[in-house]
């Protein structure tokens, strides 16, 4: 027997929730119904309560309920939760992370998987819009279904039907059969640093190198996925934010320092980015052909691993990147023990790594030196993810 909370949105197609609660209950789950304002048009509380044989919560503001059960209790005590219908306007919702109702509230609360059943006009779920939002919850991890195709309740013809009552059960009991996401980071904050900087030398020009980036989003995923809150602060890349991470764009190294230590504190640190190690003092104007005298003089920028291993607030695991051309290695263990960092992810950048797919790295550790084998981005960040976590929970 599994706990089902069932959001009930305000569609017509609302009647056959309750079709789906005898369903439920005759497999022998237990089910809770939470009703929109809007489905109380539609649906009476007193069917369902009979239905589920509990009560029925539709109220955010209701005082006994509140103190009885309140709504986060309410997505704590279910497995799953379910909503069907989920009309356009709550899909939206809870793409824009709402909680101006009990029922957006509990969606926003919750820790447990939840499964959506939409059901609105065919244009409704053809707009660009609604496309957006379920491609959104979607990437949040929210198990979206597609509605059925046929004759709808106004009239028109196309895909925005509520799947069948049946079906959504079964795919119910599919979703619970599933085990759930490991996320052992779930309670740690991790700091991920991508991209080039960009040093300006005066308003349209600029020093800057090939990073583009990848590996850094790929980690900084990676460690979401495994349920870290993750901040990732970005050079100038173009790139899409992984999902569930939370992304601070920078430009010049010195800027990145300062995000750096504003992110602060952080359980884990992983700087990938290719920090230039060199800025200019830029020129208030563009500097013109004729302008026979200049030279760029160089001014070394602050490390920001380095800093970060050896400041008060350093972070239990500090990991660094060695981008290097010849002595990959060696560079590596000296660069570990001249920074001060716990790991370094040592890779020859002299092929095509800056921009490609792949990777070869070294891990440096105290341990000594592991040699991977060359693989897809993703697939080295989801390895030191995992490394990561066995890490911090050893
Ligand atoms: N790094 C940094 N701040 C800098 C330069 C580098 O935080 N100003 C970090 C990078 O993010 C990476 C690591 O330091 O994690 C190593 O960068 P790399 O460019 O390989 O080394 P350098 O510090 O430039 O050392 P070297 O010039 O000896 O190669």
């Amino acid at each position: 027997m599994s706990r089902i909370l069932l959001i009930i949105g305000g569609g017509i197609a609302a009647y056959k929730s309750c079709e789906l609660v005898r369903l439920l209950r005759k497999r022998g789950h237990a089910v809770r119904c939470v009703l929109t304002e809007g489905a109380l048009h539609f649906v009476t509380p007193m069917t369902l309560a009979a239905l589920s044989e509990d009560r029925v919560y539709s109220s955010l503001w209701d005082l006994k309920d509140e103190h009885e059960m309140g709504h986060i209790q309410l997505s704590r005590k279910a497995d799953l939760v379910v909503i069907a219908p989920a009309t356009a306007d709550l899909l939206a919702r809870m793409a824009g992370g709402h909680a101006d109702d009990l029922a957006t509230t509990v969606l926003l609360a919750t820790d447990k998987p939840v499964l959506a059943a939409p059901a609105m006009n065919v244009r409704m779920w053809l707009h660009p819009a609604t496309r957006r939002n379920v491609e959104r919850l979607r990437a949040d991890g929210v198990r979206v279904m597609d509605p059925d195709e046929g004759a709808m309740a106004c009239g028109e013809w196309g895909p925005g039907r509520l799947p069948e009552p049946e079906a959504i059960a079964t795919e119910i009991e599919r979703v619970l059969a599933q085990p759930l996401p490991v996320r052992p980071l779930s309670t740690r904050h991790a700091l991920v640093t991508a991209g080039p900087t960009h040093e300006p030398i005066d308003p349209v020009r600029y020093l800057a190198n090939l990073s583009s980036g990848r590996q850094g989003f790929a980690i900084a995923g990676a460690l979401a996925a495994l349920g870290a809150k993750v901040t990732l602060v970005a050079g100038p890349v173009v790139l899409p934010t992984p999902a569930g991470v939370d992304r601070i764009d920078v430009t010049t190294a010195r800027e990145m320092a300062a995000a750096v230590e504003a992110a602060l504190p952080a359980d884990v640190a992983v700087m990938v980015a290719a920090v230039a190690d060199w800025r200019v003092e830029p020129a208030a104007h563009k500097t013109k052909k004729g302008d026979a005298s200049l030279t760029l003089g160089l001014i070394e920028n602050p490390d920001i691993l380095a800093a970060l291993a050896r400041s008060p607030d350093r972070p239990r695991l500090v990991i660094g990147f060695a981008a290097e051309t010849e002595r990959v290695i060696e560079h590596a263990v000296a660069k570990r023990a001249r920074k001060g960092v716990d790991w370094i992810v040592a890779n020859d950048v002299s092929g095509d790594v800056m921009g490609g797919d792949a990777n070869a790295v070294h891990l440096v550790t105290s341990d000594g030196v592991e040699d991977w084998p060359r693989l897809p981005k993703e697939a080295v960040a989801a390895q030191l993810a995992d490394r990561i976590a066995a890490a911090l929970n050893a």
